[in-house]
């Protein structure tokens, strides 16, 4: 029953989508398992781009069953946009399945989300704006409509009435906001949607079984990541799901004894995008020159990305909480130019040097980088197919990443593309 869970182990973007489409071409299933289209996920295969927020990165294979499990929130307008755009570049979505039980994004979700950032001013979040908070609070508060209830109309819109009861104040009267006519979007929900995604909609949990019981291999693919996660990240400052690997248990339906494998995906330097701390951030010709040359700009959102050096702070807590067995680590090409490379190996706090991440909130915000110093390898590594045709400073860096982390790199990109990596330490 191998299970495998790729996840990211910065603040997004780390390029967990050209990894799952990597190890998809070995998988039977590949399973989303929170967030929704507020990720971007970037696949470069023979020079067609594709980007894909709510399909499981696993669906350009003919052979891979791509699943949207329950913890996922989905806006159907956006799905249904997003499998008729990867129809007409030829990829087949007809194997998508969807969970029932998986939470649907209204209209008001956006709104609210737009809204609530609104109120917030200079403190706002820096959210994608896609209705994601406001999704996951409907779903806590148990006032959430689910993919299910696309099939049961005269439920749906008995929901939906509940629901805009209250919505509809609160948009007119606290935020100054048109009310959401209930018919309007009943019909766009139900005559639009429900047709076109009933065929997907299934029991994910009970066929994500039989596939385990027939000794298939599952992936399940993450989506933002450790820091933004909602009890692990750095909070306020993060997304409203759990994407740490335990989440892929929640949001899919399995008992962690599934799980042998899981990976870290790792930038050879670290972005993030929205607001919130970022100790290692470099906001000097450094930091542009990894936007320019790591082409830091948000997949969907095309929000220019913060970007920093490497922290192995922050990656040492991946490990830990994510029980990562290895590491992918992505973009060290980016890195091609630069010398020397720092990584911060731990935070200076009131004096006093810290090596794993400090719990408290305002201790995060002061924390102050220590670095060490390794040399650059000025050189292009676009090409690298190998671990022996690795400069030495570009092997010296990878070495000490996984001596940091304590645990090895199995997986280095080289470039965008699907054939761009390397295998560097074996699989533990
Ligand atoms: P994700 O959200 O974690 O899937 O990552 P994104 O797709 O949002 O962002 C990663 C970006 O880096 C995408 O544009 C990828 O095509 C690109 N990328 C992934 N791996 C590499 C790599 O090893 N080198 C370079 N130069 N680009 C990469
Ligand atoms: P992928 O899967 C990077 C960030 C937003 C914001 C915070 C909350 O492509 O790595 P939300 O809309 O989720 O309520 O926003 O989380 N964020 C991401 N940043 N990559 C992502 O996804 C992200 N998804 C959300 O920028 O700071
Ligand atoms: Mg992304």
């Amino acid at each position: 029953m191998p299970a495998t869970v790729v996840v990211g182990t910065q603040w997004g973007d780390e390029g967990k989508g050209k990894f799952t489409d990597l190890l998809a071409r070995d998988m039977d299933v590949v399973v989303r398992y929170q967030g929704g289209h507020n990720a971007g996920h970037t696949l470069v295969v023979e020079g067609q781009t594709f980007k894909l927020q709510l399909v499981p990165s696993g669906v350009l294979y003919s052979h891979v069953t791509p699943m949207i499990g329950n913890g996922v929130v989905i806006d159907p307008r956006v799905l249904i946009e997003e499998m008729d755009r990867l129809t007409e570049a030829g990829v087949d979505c007809g194997r998508l399945k969807i969970s029932g039980n998986a939470h649907l994004i209204f209209p008001y979700h956006q709104t609210l989300d737009v809204v609530a950032e609104r109120h917030l001013g200079r403190n706002k979040l820096g959210t994608t704006k896609r209705g994601i908070g406001p999704a996951y609070a409907d779903k806590a508060a148990r006032v959430g409509l689910r993919v299910q209830d696309l099939l049961d109309p005269k439920i749906f819109r008995e929901k939906l009435g509940v629901v805009l009861h209250e919505k509809n104040p609160l948009l007119a009267k606290v935020y100054n906001r048109l009310p959401f006519d209930l018919d309007t979007v009943a019909d766009e929900y139900l005559e639009e949607c429900g047709p076109r995604l009933a065929p997907h909609i299934a029991d994910t949990v009970g066929l994500l079984h039989d596939s385990l019981e027939a000794g298939q291999n599952v992936l399940f693919e993450g989506a933002q990541a450790m820091f933004l996660d909602l009890d692990h990240g750095t909070y306020p400052f993060v997304t409203s799901s759990n994407p740490v690997a335990g989440g892929a248990c929640v949001g899919a339906g399995i008992g962690p004894r599934h799980i042998d494998r899981v990976i870290g995906v790792t930038k050879a330097y670290i972005s993030r995008v929205g607001s919130g701390p970022f100790p290692s951030e470099l906001t000097d010709e450094i930091g542009d020159h990894l936007v320019d040359v790591g082409r830091e700009y948000g997949t969907n959102t095309k929000r220019r990305r913060r970007c920093g050096w490497l922290d192995t702070v922050m990656l040492r807590q991946a490990v830990r909480v994510n029980s990562l067995s290895d590491l992918a680590i992505t973009k060290l090409d980016v890195l091609d130019a630069l010398d020397p490379i720092r990584v911060c190996v731990a935070y200076e706090v009131d004096g006093e040097r810290r090596t794993s991440m400090p719990y408290h909130q305002s201790e995060i915000h002061r924390a102050v980088p220590i670095y060490e110093e390794l040399p650059g390898w000025r050189t292009d590594l676009s090409k690298v197919g190998d671990r022996s045709e690795l400069p030495q400073a570009a092997e010296d860096y990878l070495c000490f990443i996984e001596e940091q982390a304590g645990v090895p790199a199995t997986l280095v990109g080289v470039g965008p593309g699907r054939d761009q990596f390397i295998t560097f330490s074996p699989v533990p």
